[in-house]
């Protein structure tokens, strides 16, 4: 799969750099006022399937405050659909009132996918609504959504795989996130 990289943008090194910085930081904010259930209920922290994956786990290994977690999976509209149309494919196991939820997410892109999830969850009314990103490329971005935490931003306008990133479902696995050789990307 290695061979299939140009590039590397960010090593798994970094990454884990990365990550610890930002669990350091949630664990904080949520500690001094982030918290605002009034039940006092542990954050639930909501991973996206599948991309967010890898980024999740060690995420929440980082977090120093008592959690749950939880997944949800949307179909993308890159799937031959507009944009207008992202489809939720598996929704939480928990109820979502009245808690502190993080929405935690492997790319913000256009935005579109991350504006579907944070309405479906917003009418839930939960008590407070997060989300973090590990990739951001706010340059692309069609619609404008909220993103309260991001480990890194794209620096350019490149499609990027690995450490869950995928293309045509390949390279999730890759501990490091990189850019495809043009060879190996198909039009479709
Ligand atoms: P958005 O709805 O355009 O913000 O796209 C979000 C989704 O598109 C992400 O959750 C990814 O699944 C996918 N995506 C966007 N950019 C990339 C990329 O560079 N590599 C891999 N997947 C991407």
């Amino acid at each position: 799969m290695r061979e299939h990289i140009e590039r590397v943008l960010f090593s798994a090194e970094e990454i884990q750099r990365r990550v610890r910085e930002l669990g350091a930081q949630i664990s904080r904010d949520y500690r001094n006022g982030g918290k605002k259930d009034p039940f006092g209920r542990p954050l639930l922290v909501v991973g996206l399937l599948k991309g967010a994956l890898p980024f999740m786990a060690d995420l929440i290994r980082n977090l120093d405050i008592p959690i749950h977690y939880d997944f949800m999976a949307v179909s993308s509209y890159r799937n031959g659909t507009s944009p207008g149309e992202v489809r939720v494919l598996k929704d939480l196991d928990c109820a979502v009132g009245r808690r502190d939820v993080l929405i935690v997410e492997d790319i913000v892109d256009t935005g579109h996918t991350l504006r579907h999830i944070l309405r479906s969850l917003q009418a839930r009314e939960p008590a407070s609504l997060k989300v973090c990103t590990l990739l951001d490329k706010p340059y692309r971005r069609e619609v404008a959504v909220p993103v309260d935490y991001v480990g890194f931003v794209v620096p350019e306008n490149v499609f990027v795989v690995g450490y869950g990133l995928d293309y045509a479902e390949l390279y999730r696995n890759l501990p490091f996130i990189g850019v495809l050789k043009p060879e190996y990307i198909r039009e479709a």
